[in-house]
């Protein structure tokens, strides 16, 4: 009998379909300070709860789930049926994964207990983010924050395992349902992106180790508020102008915030008037998007202060947020953070 080592085809006739997400968690597992294997899969869970909203969503114009489900969520916004769609495939991904104890969701008032207190992760999702966009074709998102409980496992969850800082967040990571489909995260050791094969039903490695461009050409904001900025945000953004930049808003953050982070830019969410703590949700929108602007080089602040050093009081609380090009966001913070406090004095 004849043994030979294999020998990686070299004729092209199968090209190589590259790193599964599967296959490239279990690669790095061992990066992740606790190398159990239940961060692992509970990362599969939220690919595989994605993957199955990405089929609702890309057909939502056929199988009447688009529109509005008649009911207004705990921010006082109109909840789409997709909304409510998402929120329950996600929480039965992540209840009958197992390593889950607790879940803020945004469509959910109060913190959803699992009843499975030997879980050691608390998860902060918005699970269909920018969904007013749905009904119009355009790019929405799925934002997460993935938390290890302080708290030990078997006891009953308290308010330190959900209430933490952005600095504590394990992993985080969005998926954006766009002219492709991709999932972005982050452990803590760089960012990498994979992209939806929908014919293999896998999402494969596509954008490995990010790197946000340090500057960039791009604004994103809602500048129909702008009689409502600080005098700060304004200057900033009239400097953009000025420098010939472009604007870009989608009004999806996932898709607003993606671009910018592969080209270049800045967006902005800031205080206005109407909402003094700005509109984002610090838990489970702007400090996942935080954590993999930091790990990709960029930089994100409430205006202040870093935005995973914010201590979170509440559930559902607001935060200003400026995020993307480290240049970008530190000269707009030293502008918004100059000028309000010469109006100070
Ligand atoms: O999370 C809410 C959200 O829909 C974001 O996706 C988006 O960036 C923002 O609101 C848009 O808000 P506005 O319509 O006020 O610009």
């Amino acid at each position: 009998m004849k043994i030979l080592p294999y020998q990686p085809d070299k004729s092209g006739l199968a090209y190589s379909v590259g790193t599964t997400l599967d296959r490239f968690i279990k690669l790095k597992q061992s990066d992740f300070p606790f190398a159990s294997g239940e961060l692992s899969q509970l990362l599969r869970d939220i690919a595989l709860a994605s993957k199955i909203v990405n089929r609702e969503t890309t057909r939502a114009g056929l199988s009447n789930i688009g529109g509005a489900f008649g009911q207004v969520n705990v921010q006082g916004e109109e909840q789409q049926k997709l909304d409510v769609i998402a929120n329950i495939r996600f929480m039965r991904a992540l209840s009958k994964g197992g390593e889950v104890c607790a879940i803020v969701s945004e469509e959910e008032d109060s913190v959803i207990d699992l009843q499975n207190s030997s879980g050691k992760y608390v998860v902060a999702i918005d699970p269909l983010d920018g969904s007013s966009n749905i009904d119009v074709n355009i790019s929405i998102g799925t934002i997460f924050s993935i938390y290890r409980r302080k708290t030990p496992a078997g006891s009953p969850i308290q308010r330190e395992d959900i209430m933490q800082a952005g600095t504590e967040q394990v992993a985080a990571g969005y998926v954006l349902y766009g002219s492709s489909t991709m999932l972005v995260y982050t452990t803590g050791c760089g960012v990498n992106g994979f992209t939806y094969e929908q014919s293999l039903g896998e999402f494969f490695l596509s954008h490995p180790n990010i790197q946000a461009p340090k500057i960039g050409e791009i604004y994103s904001v809602n500048e129909g508020s702008q009689k409502e900025w600080e005098e700060g945000v304004k200057a900033y953004v009239n400097l953009c102008k000025e420098r010939r930049y472009s604007a870009r808003y989608i009004g999806s953050l996932v898709a607003d915030f993606h671009r910018n982070l592969l080209k270049g830019g800045i967006y902005l969410y800031p205080a206005t008037k109407r909402n003094p703590s700005g509109k984002l949700r610090l838990l489970y929108e702007a400090n996942a998007l935080a954590f993999i602007a930091e790990q990709a080089g960029g930089m994100a602040t409430d205006g202040n202060q870093r935005i995973l050093e914010i201590q979170p009081t509440t559930l559902h609380q607001r935060t200003p947020l400026l995020i993307g090009s480290s240049d970008m966001v530190e000269e707009a913070e030293s502008m918004i953070s100059s000028l309000s406090l010469k109006s100070l004095l």
